[in-house]
Parts: C-alpha cells; structure tokens; sequence
C-alpha cells in the first residue's frame, strides 16, 4: 500500500477542527461517462480541513483541476460522494471563491468595478449586504494587496501581477468559507511569484478562509501551505500527504533551510520518480 497520510492535527496545527469542511470519499470522475471517454479521478479520498491552506501537487493532466471543479459543484462525481459542511455537492455554491491562472478582468471595467463583480451577481449577492459596505470591503481589500492606487485603472493599465492581485480580491470579495486557487501565480515571472506568495498570506490572514491551492510548483506549495496532497498520474487519486510545520509569517529565506528542502524533495520523489540525469 503506498497511500500515506500524516494526521489531521500534526498538518495545520491549531487551524484545523475535527469535522472536515470538504470531503471526497473513493470518487471517481469520468468525462462524458462513456467507458471510451477520460477517466479523469479514480478512488480519491481527500479531507479539507476548516481554516488550513491545502496545496495540491501532481503532473500535468492528472485531476487537479478536475478535483476543484468536484469541490465548487461545477462537475458531479461519476461514483462516491463530494460532501460540503457534510451535505453532498449538488450545485455550484456560494461559499466559494475561485481563481484561476488567467485573471480574466473584465476589460471595460475599472479594478474596482472588477473586483465588484461577484457582489453584483448570483448567489454571492447576499453577502455583498448593499454597494456601500462592499465597496469599503474592496478597498480594504485593494489595501491589503497594494493596489489602493490602481482603483480606477482599466485592467490594460495594470501589469500581469496587479491583474492577478485583483482576481484574488475579486475572489474573496463575498466573503467564502472556500477559496479554490487553480494555479493562481504559473503565468508570472519568479520575481512577481514570490510578491504574490505575500500577497496571499496576507489575504488569508485577513479572510481567515480555508484555502485550497493547485499548483505545479513544489516550493510554493511548501512555502504556502499547511499541508501538501500528491497526486498520481492521470487517473489521479491521493498517493501522499506530507505536513508542513513552520510558523506563520514565512520567509522566502526559509525556502534555502534544510528542513524546507527535505519537504519539497520527499514531495517531488513521491510524484514520480525524478529523470535520470544522463552523463
Ligand atoms: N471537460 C472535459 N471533458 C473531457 N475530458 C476532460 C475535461 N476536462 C478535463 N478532461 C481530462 O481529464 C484529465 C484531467 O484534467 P485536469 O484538467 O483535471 O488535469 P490537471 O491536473 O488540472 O492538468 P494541468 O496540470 O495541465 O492543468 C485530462 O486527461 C483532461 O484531458
Ligand atoms: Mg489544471
């Protein structure tokens, strides 16, 4: 058996509570659910604990993405169960933030009428509570990522990083219990990464929302998260777990330490076997 898990208290420490905010239990995902069509998750079992930062890590192609669609109600599970609050996930729900690689802002709107958006639609709008007191929420929000500035810039006026900057806002702005990060930073440069990586931090700490973070890079999972989920190749299921103990705030000096090395190598070996290096 090479599933490997750590326990739930070890991982996140004092964030984590006894009862999982999401929960898969042996889900399989087929696409089109014909047997000839992609069978994208097989047997997945996964915890998202209350208030921790879960990454998940794995090759190109192997679910991840798949996994977040499952969790927001974009996708049902061929087989198994996708549970919320213990509630089975039937439809796509109010109490999740999402964002992706692209920041997709609308390009007419300014950063604040951008980041507005989810409290004008859907079923965000109940925690919008009137334009006043979101737009006050924005601009905290905009403050926190240093971005006061850019208010009324059209997103053409900001750079890759500021544009990412406002979709992460623009994620929280309603408030979710839940945010899904989908390879948030893989479009940026390093330099930009790291800033982000702080920018995040700072986020959660000010949402306090439970966050589950996909990304291919192993040092920022290491470098963000409480706990870090390996995937196997397609179909992908959960093969190991490794927690990640140190305190908060994190420094990107740490990333250079042993014991954040040791993490990031005992992931990179459980995903797949690293290539030969030829002579
Ligand atoms: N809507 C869809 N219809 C059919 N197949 C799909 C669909 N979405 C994803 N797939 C397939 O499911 C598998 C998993 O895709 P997914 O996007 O979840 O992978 P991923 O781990 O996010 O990949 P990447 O790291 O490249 O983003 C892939 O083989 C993909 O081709
Ligand atoms: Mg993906």
């Amino acid at each position: 058996m090479f599933f490997m898990t750590t326990s739930a208290t070890e991982t996140a420490g004092e964030r984590v509570q006894g009862v999982p905010l999401a929960e898969f239990r042996d889900v399989n995902l087929r696409y089109d659910g014909s047997s000839e069509s992609t069978l994208a998750l097989e047997h997945l079992d996964l915890d998202v604990h209350r208030g921790e930062m879960l990454a998940v890590v794995g090759m190109s192609g192997c679910g991840k993405s798949s996994l977040l669609k499952l969790i927001s109600g974009l996708v049902m599970p061929t087989s198994g169960s996708v549970k919320i609050h213990g509630k089975s996930v039937t439809r796509p729900l109010g109490i999740v933030g999402m964002a992706f690689q692209k920041a997709s802002l609308l390009p007419w709107r300014t950063t604040l009428q951008n980041l507005l958006l989810p409290t004008e639609v859907g079923s965000a709008r109940r925690n919008g509570k009137g334009n006043g007191e979101a737009v006050a929420r924005a601009r905290d929000l905009l403050a926190t990522v240093g971005l006061t500035d850019a208010e009324n810039k059209l997103p053409k006026e900001l750079s890759g990083g500021m544009q990412q900057r406002v979709s992460l806002c623009r994620a929280v702005i309603h408030q979710p219990e839940l945010l899904l990060l989908d390879e948030p930073f893989g479009a940026l440069d390093a330099f930009t990464r790291e800033e982000l990586w702080g920018v995040l931090q700072r986020l959660r700490e000010e949402t306090g929302c439970t966050v589950v973070l996909i990304t291919h890079d192993l040092t920022e999972s290491v470098f963000l998260a409480d706990r870090v989920a390996v995937m196997s190749p397609r179909p992908g299921r959960i093969v190991y777990e490794a927690a990640v103990p140190f305190a908060r705030p994190r420094h990107l000096d740490q990333r250079y330490e042993s014991d954040f090395t040791r993490i990031a190598a005992d992931l990179r070996h459980h995903i797949s076997k690293p290539q030969e290096v030829l002579p």
